[in-house]
């Protein structure tokens, strides 16, 4: 297996995906989790140095055990990494004066064309690679020698091949460098690794973990129904069987048949102990009269704490909180002082609950990013239209229903969006959409209907791309699918009689309406 010694950089993870694309097992620690007795124990068959925010000429800045250097096995330094080794290893670094981030090109040194991991480069007699330094290395450790040069890095790309050294100044993890995945390829497969861990292999250890982790002990998940949630809980369930226990509250804002199919498939299709908290109106009564976005959200977000506390106390002696946390979800991997400092968006966050209840978290797909977990959901079972879902928030329809939520509102918004959505399938488009949904807007406009006057509900129909929720774009419908659909609204859907399309990105827009 492979280690990944992190320094804190804001891109670690993807060096983790791209070694996941090729098949390779491996794990991140920070660095200071990373002593002479850790790698003794984890034994890597190599290892990578990550980037990170600090400057290594700085005292007291992180620096990789010494004994990294001598277990014999190939090292890759990205970034800062590669200016830890330096140092280390008896070379120079100079601080501050040659900041180079964006875009670079790197050209082979004089009599170099690229060996070892950097086999197959300069194919073009240059390699665009993406910078984001401080720094930059001024004089080579011994054994070291110079392979590619950028105009702010004369030592963009070096290696030590006696010893399989390798260390760039670039971010070869990151999409802008566009061979840096063949660089990381190159790199695995000389440490020997064929490239056959697997998703199930994934699964394995997670399962092997999660029993580590928990014991004995109880755990309980709030399930939304969502992707994530239920790929941890059904992950959870093979780990630990019916020592886990979900929760599902309904808060009445749901989508239309959304309860009963999460309800059928956790408790009768898995068999996973399902707590199904019918708690619509007490969501919907302490609702009423609320029209502020802010207070919806933390009115839900309270109620929720309670309900789900209330119910997991049925569970009984519960020492273990599980969520579906992935890591966008996590701002921020490491701090340089303190050590992995952990948090999470508060909105998927079940804020405060686990230190309220003395729980620890169990969060097995915090390292992966959502496509991947859509792959292990494959992997174990999920039917596919379960994996594909879109996104839901934790408000709900709350948050798609602008003003004041009632019962007959959000009645018409759920046969809306069920309408809308039918749609997008039937026209072939679900799956190129990130999420797509109607809201109710807090307004009644003038319609004709037949020979009659019409003042009903204005919707609007969101539909957006997005690769992470983080921005997004409007999608380009056909204006034959949006008339359409209009019609079929209009027609279906008693007390909407105008349908509008929002043609927002975001920024500025957000995807949600409130
Ligand atoms: P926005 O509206 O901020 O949404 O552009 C980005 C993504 O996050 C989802 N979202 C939420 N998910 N709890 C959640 O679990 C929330 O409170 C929440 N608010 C927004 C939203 O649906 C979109 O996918």
């Amino acid at each position: 297996r492979l280690l990944i010694v992190d320094f804190g950089s804001q891109v670690t993870q993807l060096i983790a995906r791209r070694l996941r694309e090729l098949n390779v097992y491996c794990e991140i620690h920070p660095f200071h989790d990373v002593t002479d007795a850790f790698l003794d124990e984890f034994a890597p068959q190599a290892a990578i140095l990550s980037g990170g925010p600090a400057s290594v000429t700085a005292t007291g800045s992180p620096r990789a055990p010494q004994r990294l250097f001598e277990m014999g096995i190939p090292l890759f330094g990205i970034c800062y990494g590669q200016q830890a080794m330096t140092i280390q290893l008896g070379g120079h670094v100079e601080a501050g004066h040659h900041a180079e981030f964006g875009r670079a090109f790197v050209a082979p040194a004089p009599g170099h064309k690229g060996d070892g991991i950097f086999a197959g480069l300069f194919q073009d007699g240059r390699e665009e690679v993406w910078m984001s330094h401080g720094d930059r290395v001024t004089t080579l450790a011994p054994g070291f020698e110079v392979i590619g040069t950028s105009p702010g890095a004369p030592y963009a790309m070096i290696a030590d091949e006696a010893r399989r050294f390798y260390a760039v100044q670039f971010h070869p993890e990151v999409h802008h460098t566009p061979h840096g995945r063949q660089m990381l390829e190159n790199f695995v497969r000389l440490a020997g690794f064929t490239g056959d861990w697997t998703m199930a292999s994934y699964r394995n250890d997670a399962i092997a973990r999660i029993r580590q982790q928990v014991g004995d002990a109880k755990v309980i998940c709030g399930l939304s129904g969502g992707v994530d949630s239920s790929v941890a809980a059904v992950l959870i369930h093979e780990a630990i069987g019916d020592q886990l226990t979900c929760v599902f509250v309904d808060h009445g804002l749901l989508r239309q048949g959304e309860a009963d199919e999460v309800v059928a498939m956790f408790r009768d299709h898995y068999n996973i102990p399902l707590i199904h908290a019918d708690e619509q109106s007490l969501f919907l009564g302490a609702l009423t009269g609320v029209s502020d976005p802010e207070v919806k959200r933390k009115t839900i977000g309270r109620l929720f704490i309670e309900v789900f506390q209330k119910h997991a106390a049925e569970v009984g002696g519960a020492r273990f909180l599980a969520q579906g946390t992935l890591y966008p979800d996590v701002i921020e991997s490491v701090s340089v002082s303190g050590g992995p400092s952990v948090t999470i968006k508060s909105h998927h966050n079940v804020g405060g609950l686990p230190e309220k209840m003395g729980l620890k978290l169990v969060e097995p797909l915090r390292e992966l990013f959502k496509d991947e977990v859509r792959a292990l959901g494959r992997e174990l079972g999920l039917p596919a239209s379960f994996i594909g879902r879109h996104p839901f928030p934790g408000p709900g329809l709350a948050i798609r229903c602008p003003g004041e939520i009632t019962p007959e509102k959000l009645d018409i918004l759920r046969k809306a969006d069920a309408v809308f959505i039918d749609q997008i399938r039937k026209h072939g488009l679900y799956d190129d959409i990130w999420q797509a949904f109607v809201a109710i807007l807090p307004v009644k406009t003038v319609g004709v209907m037949g020979d009659g006057r019409t003042y009903d509900f204005a919707c609007a129909l969101r539909a957006v791309t997005s690769v992470d929720g983080m921005t997004a774009d409007y999608y380009p419908f056909s204006h034959q699918f949006l008339g359409e659909t209009a019609t079929r609204i209009i027609n279906e859907v008693r007390g909407i009689n105008r349908v509008t399309y929002d043609i927002t990105s975001k920024p500025p827009g957000t995807i949600e309406w409130e």
